[in-house]
């Protein structure tokens, strides 16, 4: 069983698909904290609801960024957190969280990474004409939605799409996929080299599912 810390700043669909994912059995996990920085998020009413403890840390109530984010790693040290999910949390996460946690923070984008980093992705992609979106996990390195892809999912993307129609399409993949790619490394089964991820004994997950290392036949 691996101990997550989930960071979510809203709604919070991710944070409950891999809640639901631990509930059903799917996810050998268990959530031991979640913590925002918005006390309104809905997410901290899930977390209510699954008995699952928060903590939200303002940014304002500290001096500097590298005082938050040694707060963020006293609270997920103190509960033995050993993956941190960022799930929607609307910051860039900074030292000292990058380096006490190096390669054991996952973020999900709403894009087929490199394209498409940052805000508003779905929106771009639109804007920018693709036929095919999608969704990443990665592991978080100090850029924005730069670090090493661990799994992919695509969707079409169609001529009469709007941003709500293309971001509901996208997060249907995005509650498979997230915890997917935690199951993967809850296996053990991620090796990191560089920017390149490597999934030891890759299961068969779905057909639409692209991941980096896909074996040619
Ligand atoms: C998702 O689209 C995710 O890809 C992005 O932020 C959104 C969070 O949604 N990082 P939710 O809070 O998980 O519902």
């Amino acid at each position: 069983m691996i101990k997550l810390g989930v960071l979510a700043s809203g709604r919070g669909s991710n944070f409950q698909s891999i809640i639901d994912s631990i509930n059903t059995g799917y996810l050998p996990a268990s959530i031991e904290i979640l913590i925002t920085d918005n006390p309104d998020a809905y997410a901290v009413i899930r977390a209510k609801e699954n008995g699952i403890p928060s903590v939200c840390l303002k940014m304002q109530d500290f001096k500097t960024k590298a005082e938050y984010y040694g707060r963020v790693v006293v609270e997920l040290q103190k509960r033995g957190v050993e993956l941190v999910i960022l799930a929607g949390f609307m910051r860039i996460v900074a030292r000292p969280l990058l380096e006490v946690y190096k390669m054991r923070i996952m973020n999900i984008h709403p894009a087929l990474l490199p394209s498409f980093r940052g805000l508003h992705a779905q929106r771009q992609a639109i804007e920018y004409g693709v036929k095919i979106a999608g969704c990443t996990v990665h592991f978080v390195d100090d850029g924005v939605d730069t670090g090493p892809i661990i799994v992919q999912a695509a969707v079409p993307l169609y001529s009469d799409d709007f941003e709500d129609t293309l971001s509901k399409r996208i997060l249907e993949m995005e509650h498979k996929i997230y915890p997917y790619a935690i199951k993967l490394f809850c296996e053990n089964r991620l090796i990191v080299d560089s920017n390149i991820v490597t999934i030891l004994n890759e299961p068969k997950f779905d057909d639409n599912i692209i991941v980096p290392n896909l074996k040619k036949t």
